[in-house]
Formats: structure tokens, sequence, C-alpha cells
């Protein structure tokens, strides 16, 4: 399975290097890529005006139809408002909440994430 991330200050990316999984980070500058393969979304949690690339994406061609589930980095600091971008865009694009985790993430997140992502992939094959 693909994962497909956002990073504004890097958390994100440093999480999904750890996991060592084959991954695609969603460019700013361009985010209209097609991606053509069933992915889950990484996304930390910022205002809609930073985080609106990533509906770009989403809403580029079929993209949003691969969409297979969708996880949420933050700081639980913001209590209510944990991970409320990986929320907003379960609720918009119908598919799970699949994980949540701070920054980029501890040893556990890594590999219970990676179990999360394991039991995806063995229900769909
Ligand atoms: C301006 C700003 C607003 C943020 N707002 C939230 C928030 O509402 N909820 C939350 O859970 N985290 C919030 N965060 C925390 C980031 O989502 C978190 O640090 C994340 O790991 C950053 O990921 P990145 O380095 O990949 O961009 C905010 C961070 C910044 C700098």
């Amino acid at each position: 399975m693909k994962l497909v991330y956002f990073t504004v200050t890097g958390q994100t990316r440093r999480f999904i290097k750890k996991l060592d999984l084959p991954a695609y980070e969603i460019e700013p500058a361009n985010p209209f890529f097609e991606i053509n393969e069933p992915f889950i979304l990484i996304v930390p949690t910022y205002d809609e005006d930073i985080t609106e690339v990533i509906n770009d994406f989403l809403d580029h061609k079929s993209n949003h139809k691969q969409l297979v589930g969708v996880a949420g980095g933050g700081n639980r600091n913001f209590a209510d408002l944990f991970i409320y971008t990986a929320k907003d865009i379960a609720r918009d694009y119908d598919v799970p909440l699949l994980f949540a985790f701070e920054f980029s993430g501890t040893n556990e997140d890594v590999e219970s994430f990676k179990k999360v992502v394991n039991e995806l992939e063995s229900k769909r094959n």
C-alpha cells in the first residue's frame, strides 16, 4: 500500500522515513499528481489555507477514489483541535481515520502504524 503525505516543517516526513514503506510527498508547488494506486494519506494539522493543497491533490483526477484511509499528526496541546485536518478529510471523503500521532511519532507509533498498514493490506488481498 502506498503512503501519501504532506508536511510543512518536516515532522510528518520524519515519521514516514521511520516506516520505511513506499511513499509520495505532496508538493505544495504542484499538488496535481495522479497517484493511480490505493493509498493511505498521512497529514499534519494546520489551518485550511495551509492544508488546501491536500484537497487539491485529492480532488485531482480520480485520486480521491484511491484513498483508503487517513492518519493524522498533530500536537495534543491543541486539545479538541488535535488532528482536526485528518478528521475533516476522513469525514469529507468518507474514509476511516486510521491512526493519530504527535510530531514525528514515537517508536511505538511507528510499530503500531505499520500494523495498521499491514492489516489493511491483508484485508485487501
Ligand atoms: C501554526 C500551527 C498550527 C497548528 N495547529 C494544530 C492544531 O490545530 N491541531 C494539532 O493537533 N496540531 C496543530 N499543530 C501542530 C502540527 O500539526 C504538528 O507539529 C505536526 O507534527 C507538524 O507536522 P509537519 O512538521 O509535518 O508539518 C499546529 C502547528 C502550527 C505551527
